[in-house]
C-alpha cells in the first residue's frame, strides 16, 4: 500500500462501509485538517495473529499514518502485537486492548479509550442517579466494549450512583477468565456475575428477573458483525428500563426487538452517540486537537445531516 498523504486508518471488520468513510472529509474540514486521508481496512473475524502483526507493523513504519482507530479487534489485536508498541497507556494494559494507535516523537503509542468514549456515551442517556433506584446492568457480549462499559460503570460513576450488580454474558469462557483478572484487580469482581452463554433463549429469563430501571447491552456485535440478537423475540426488557445497542447500522434485532418495547422502557439508544465520542476523541489524540463541547456539536450536526 502506498500512502502519500497524512493518514487516519480505521482497521475493522466492515469498515469500509461505516458512516465515517462519508463523514471524515467534512469533519477533517471543520477540525482544520483537511488533505488527510481516512484509510478503512476490512479485516476478518477470524484474522490470525502473524495478520494482525503485519497490518500494525504497516501502520507504525509508514511515516504518512498519523494513527488508528481500531475497533471489534481490539482485544485481540494487543494480544498479536504488543511488543511492537512503545508505549500503552493505564486502560490498554489493564483491559488488555488497543482502540487508538497514534504517535508522539518517534515513538508508537496504544491506548484504550472505550473507558472513557462508552463512558461519555452512556452518561448522555443514563440519567444522573439512575441506578441508586437499585436498577442493575445486563450487558451481552464481554468484548473490548462490553467490560470497558462495566468498568466505567463500577469505578467511574460517581459513587452513589454506580449499579449494584452487572452481569456480563458472554459466549467463551476464555475471555470471561480475563474480565474476571481486571475486574479482581480492580477490586469490583464481587459486583460482576459472569456468565457463559451464547444460547439466546436462556437469556430471556435472565433479563426477566432484572429490577425495573436496569439497563440492557447489546455488546455481542450480533445485527452487524454477525446476524441475530442474543435474545429472542419473545423477551420482555425491564420495565422503565433502558436498552443501549451498541451499534447504529446492519439488521439490528435488538435494537427492534426494544423499539417493539419502547412504550414501557425509559430508553432505547443506538450506537451513534458512541460513533461520535468514540471518533473525536481518537481524532483529537492522533492529530492533537483539542475537541471542546461547540466542536463536538457541530461534528454531531454534519453527522446527523450526513445520515439524511
Ligand atoms: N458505536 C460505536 O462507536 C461502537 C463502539 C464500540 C463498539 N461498537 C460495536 O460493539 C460491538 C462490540 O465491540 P467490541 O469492541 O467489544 O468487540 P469484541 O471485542 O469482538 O467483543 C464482542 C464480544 O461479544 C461476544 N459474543 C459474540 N457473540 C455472542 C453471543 N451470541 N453471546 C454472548 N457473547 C457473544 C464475543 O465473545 P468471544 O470473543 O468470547 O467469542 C466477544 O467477547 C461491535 O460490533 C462494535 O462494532 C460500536
Amino acid at each position: 500500500m502506498t500512502r502519500n498523504a497524512d493518514t487516519l486508518a480505521f482497521v475493522g471488520v466492515t469498515a469500509t462501509r461505516s458512516w465515517i468513510n462519508r463523514l471524515f472529509p467534512q469533519w477533517a474540514s471543520a477540525l482544520g485538517i483537511t488533505g488527510t486521508v481516512l484509510e478503512p481496512i476490512d479485516l476478518p473475524l477470524d484474522t490470525d495473529p502473524a495478520g494482525y502483526r503485519a497490518v500494525i507493523a504497516d501502520l507504525r513504519d509508514d511515516t504518512c499514518v498519523r494513527g488508528a482507530l481500531v475497533t471489534t479487534h481490539k482485544v485481540r489485536i494487543l494480544d498479536a502485537t504488543s511488543d511492537l508498541f512503545d508505549e500503552l497507556d493505564e486502560h490498554a494494559r489493564l483491559l488488555g486492548e488497543v482502540s487508538c494507535i497514534s504517535k508522539s516523537d518517534g515513538r508508537f503509542i496504544g491506548q484504550a479509550k472505550d473507558v472513557i468514549t462508552g463512558g461519555r456515551a452512556l452518561d448522555a442517556f443514563v440519567p444522573p442517579g439512575h441506578f441508586a433506584s437499585g436498577a442493575e446492568v445486563l450487558c451481552f457480549g464481554a468484548g473490548g466494549a462490553g467490560l470497558a462499559i462495566a468498568v466505567h460503570l463500577l469505578v467511574e460513576r460517581p459513587a452513589a450512583d454506580r449499579p449494584r450488580r452487572v452481569a456480563l454474558v458472554n459466549r467463551t469462557a476464555a475471555r470471561l477468565d480475563a474480565c474476571q483478572s481486571v475486574l479482581e484487580r480492580l477490586g469490583v469482581a464481587d459486583r460482576v456475575e459472569l456468565v457463559c452463554n451464547e444460547v439466546p433463549e436462556e437469556n430471556d429469563p435472565r433479563m426477566a428477573t432484572l429490577p425495573d430501571g436496569s439497563l440492557v447491552i447489546n455488546a455481542t456485535g450480533m445485527g452487524k458483525d454477525r446476524p441475530g440478537s442474543p435474545l429472542t423475540d419473545a423477551a420482555r426488557f425491564p420495565e422503565g428500563g433502558i436498552a443501549w445497542e451498541l451499534n447504529y447500522r446492519g439488521k439490528l434485532r435488538f435494537l427492534e426487538q426494544a423499539s417493539r418495547q419502547r412504550a414501557q422502557l425509559k430508553a432505547v439508544e443506538d450506537g451513534r452517540r458512541y460513533f461520535l465520542h468514540g471518533w473525536s476523541e481518537v481524532i483529537g489524540e492522533v492529530f492533537g486537537i483539542r475537541i471542546d463541547g461547540a466542536m463536538l456539536r457541530r461534528l454531531s450536526a454534519i453527522a446527523e445531516a450526513e445520515r439524511l
